[in-house]
């Protein structure tokens, strides 16, 4: 299993490309499930969660081919072998559970394995289920699947989503776009991800209003066509990278990042003394002179605080002058990077889903090791300011996540190398 180990001090300066979003990617390439006409994605990121799409999506027959640098991918599903999405892949990615809105919706049925808990929460489906049914699909779950069909086809209704899932909203979006009437879905999440999903369908030629509010009206047609579709930048990505100059010192530019998709973010980092601009090629961040300040942070449903920007927050919250406190509110299990954070001197204490953070002088650099996606790029963060080197392990973590961090950090001027073993 490969590691990234990581010198601390070097100030960092230069320019970051921010890719395409992996969370608008997942749910955009199931999309082409509901056409038989070509589905063009450009600025796709190259992500192992990608890989893993690709191989469900070739697994239920859709022809995938990835062009030029791997940034452009054309799905074309006019000839499905398979509706059954096996737990094998769908253990590796919950995503893969988001063939099957699409699937119900053009096929009428599918067979999708739970995708089982995984290291941040238990991850169950019933918003997904309940949402589903509400368009008339039967669904029922046997031996770890779920069985789903769609007798004469879905029917559009309302549908009231008792907490704003944006799985759950993604998988009935894209069935309800080929639902005989109208479905009117509640209380919907409002994340980026799901207004570039919309994009996309209306480009294929669903007839969809309300994207990013809590309220989607979607008015079902008998077809869907081709399309091609930029798939948005990742602000997951964009918030993680504006952090690495506050940790390490110096100035970075995040080309292609937009204040609009990582507003609440900003919000604390302008609390926390941290200067950001907007530029013409994305958004220029450079650490307070001297320390960052404490500040308190809980995760939310966007347009509040993302929750996968939590762990990286915590980390830099660790060098703060003060006391910080951080509410996890959407996942039970994601403070991980806690424990880890503290072998490199941080001073954390995890009540439940709170946590309180003592800033101190400086971190030093431990090996410490990944357990999931968002954790693993928190601790390279905090190796970038820490004291010596930082060894992080099981970085395959990571890769889902992020293309090549240690390229696109290294070009900024950090000491890190990734050491495959
Ligand atoms: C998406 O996951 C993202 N993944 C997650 O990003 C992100 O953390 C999450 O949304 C919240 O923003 C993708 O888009 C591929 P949810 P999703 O359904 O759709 C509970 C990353 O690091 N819930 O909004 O699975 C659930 O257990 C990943 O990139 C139910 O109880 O998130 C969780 O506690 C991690 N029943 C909360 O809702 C359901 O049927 C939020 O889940 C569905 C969800």
């Amino acid at each position: 299993m490969d590691s990234i180990v990581v010198k601390g001090g070097q100030p960092l300066s230069g320019q970051i490309k921010i890719a395409g979003a992996k969370n608008a990617a997942l749910t955009l390439m199931p999309a082409t499930l509901l056409s038989e006409e070509p589905l063009t994605l450009t600025n796709a990121p190259r992500l192992s969660d990608i890989k893993t799409m690709t191989a469900l999506l070739q697994s239920l027959g859709v022809e995938v081919t990835a062009m030029k640098d791997g940034n452009v991918q054309v799905l074309s599903s006019h000839a499905l072998t398979s509706t059954t999405a096996d737990y094998d892949i769908v253990r590796k990615m919950r995503a893969s559970n988001l063939v099957l809105g699409p699937l119900l919706a053009r096929h009428h049925q599918a067979v999708v394995s739970l995708p089982g808990g995984c290291a941040i929460g238990a991850r169950p489906m019933d918003i997904h289920v309940t949402a589903l049914e509400a368009l008339g699909a039967e669904i029922e779950l046997k031996d770890g699947y779920l069985h789903a069909v769609a007798k004469g086809g879905l029917k559009g209704a309302k549908v009231p989503l008792r907490f704003a899932s944006v799985g759950a909203t993604e998988n009935v979006l894209m069935a309800a776009t080929l639902a005989k009437g109208i479905t009117v879905i509640e209380n919907a999440a409002r994340e980026p991800e799901i207004v570039d999903l919309a994009k996309c369908l209306r480009t294929m030629g669903a007839q969809i209003e309300g994207e990013g509010t809590s309220t989607i009206t979607v008015e079902g047609v008998d077809r869907l066509g081709a399309a091609s579709h930029a798939v948005v930048t990742d602000r997951i990505e964009l918030g993680t990278y504006m952090l690495a100059p506050v940790f390490a010192g110096g100035e970075v530019e995040c080309l292609g990042g937009r204040l609009d998709l990582v507003e609440s973010f900003v919000e604390k980092l302008d609390a926390a003394g941290v200067s950001v601009t907007q530029t013409q090629a994305g958004l220029k961040v450079s650490r307070a002179n001297g320390r960052a300040k404490a500040v308190d942070v809980t995760t939310e449903v966007f347009p509040g605080f993302p929750t996968d920007l939590q762990a990286q927050m915590m980390a830099m919250l660790c060098t703060a002058e003060g006391t910080s406190v951080l509410e996890e509110k959407i996942f039970e299990n994601r403070f991980m990077h806690a424990p880890e954070l503290v072998r490199m001197g941080a001073q954390i204490e995890v009540h439940g889903g709170t946590a309180t953070v003592h800033g101190v002088e400086r971190l030093k650099g431990a090996p410490v090791m990944a357990t999931d996606l968002r954790a693993s790029v928190s601790l390279i963060l905090a190796g970038l300011a820490a004291e010596g080197e930082t060894i992080v392990s099981r970085v395959y973590h990571l890769d889902r996540g992020y293309e090549h961090v240690e390229e696109k950090l290294s070009a900024v001027g950090a000491q890190i190398e990734r050491v495959t073993g």
